[in-house]
């Protein structure tokens, strides 16, 4: 039995992931999107079924794909989507996860039509998008929250900031300082930044290792 436990330490324990970019709709055939693969959270999803987690993985348009019987993949595509998907799972999980790269902002009106080219310039009135990481900070009961930020100024300060807005246990914070590290990259370095402010920061390493590190922060709170 400690046999099990020390094999699968996230046996019993659900996990929701956010993964991937949104897309915003334009009209029916455009929308405003972003660079990220997706493959973040992919990584963060098969490691905890690996290690015996059940696992939603609520993802935007990505090329990515897993396989495995403890992750199930509901697929959006919208901001509003993914926080519809992620508060349909909130309550019942142990751990939830946002590495998706949510669109702050959408185009305020949708074309019902294919907009067609006429004057010299185009405007798209935008409207913010609902923070769905926010909304689960502030619902949150049993979960252990995690966020990642992406910040190319004041990173830890701007980090720091966001643990306490959004009410997290964790931040993952991507320095983009490297070369090596962010979107559509195979590589991350990430500075980790806990509720109490202790600051941690990571080697450049593969996503799949940086997705390990991770979830042994998790591990490591179930045995507080
Ligand atoms: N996030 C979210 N919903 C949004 C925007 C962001 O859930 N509408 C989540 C991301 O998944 C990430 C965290 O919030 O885990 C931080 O995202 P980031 O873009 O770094 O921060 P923002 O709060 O959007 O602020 P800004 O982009 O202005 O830095
Ligand atoms: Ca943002």
């Amino acid at each position: 039995e400690a046999d099990l436990e020390s094999k699968l330490p996230l046996k019993g324990k659900k996990i929701l992931i956010t993964a991937g970019p949104t897309y915003e709709a334009i009209d029916p055939v455009r929308f405003i999107g972003n660079h990220s693969s997706g493959k973040m959270g992919f990584d963060i999803a098969k490691s905890a079924a690996n290690l015996g987690a059940s696992v939603v993985l609520i993802s935007g348009p990505t090329h990515c794909v897993v396989n495995h019987s403890l992750v199930q993949v509901v697929k959006v595509t919208s901001a509003q989507e993914m926080y519809d998907a992620c508060h349909q799972y909130y309550a019942d999980v142990d751990v939830a996860i946002a590495a998706a790269a949510v669109a702050d902002y959408r185009p305020k009106n949708v074309a019902n039509q294919k907009i067609k080219k006429a004057a010299e310039k185009f405007v798209i009135e935008l409207e913010k998008t609902k923070d769905i990481l926010s909304s689960l900070g502030d619902n949150k009961k049993q979960q252990f929250l995690i966020g990642f930020a992406l910040e190319t100024e004041n990173e830890i300060e701007n980090a720091k900031a966001k643990i306490q807005k959004k009410n997290l246990d964790l931040i993952v914070l991507n320095s983009l300082q490297d070369e090596g590290a962010g979107f559509q990259k195979m590589t991350n370095k990430v500075t980790f930044i806990d509720k109490d402010f202790n600051i941690e920061p990571m080697e450049l390493k593969s996503k799949e290792a940086v997705a390990d590190d991770i979830l042994n922060k998790v591990i490591a709170h179930f045995h507080e």
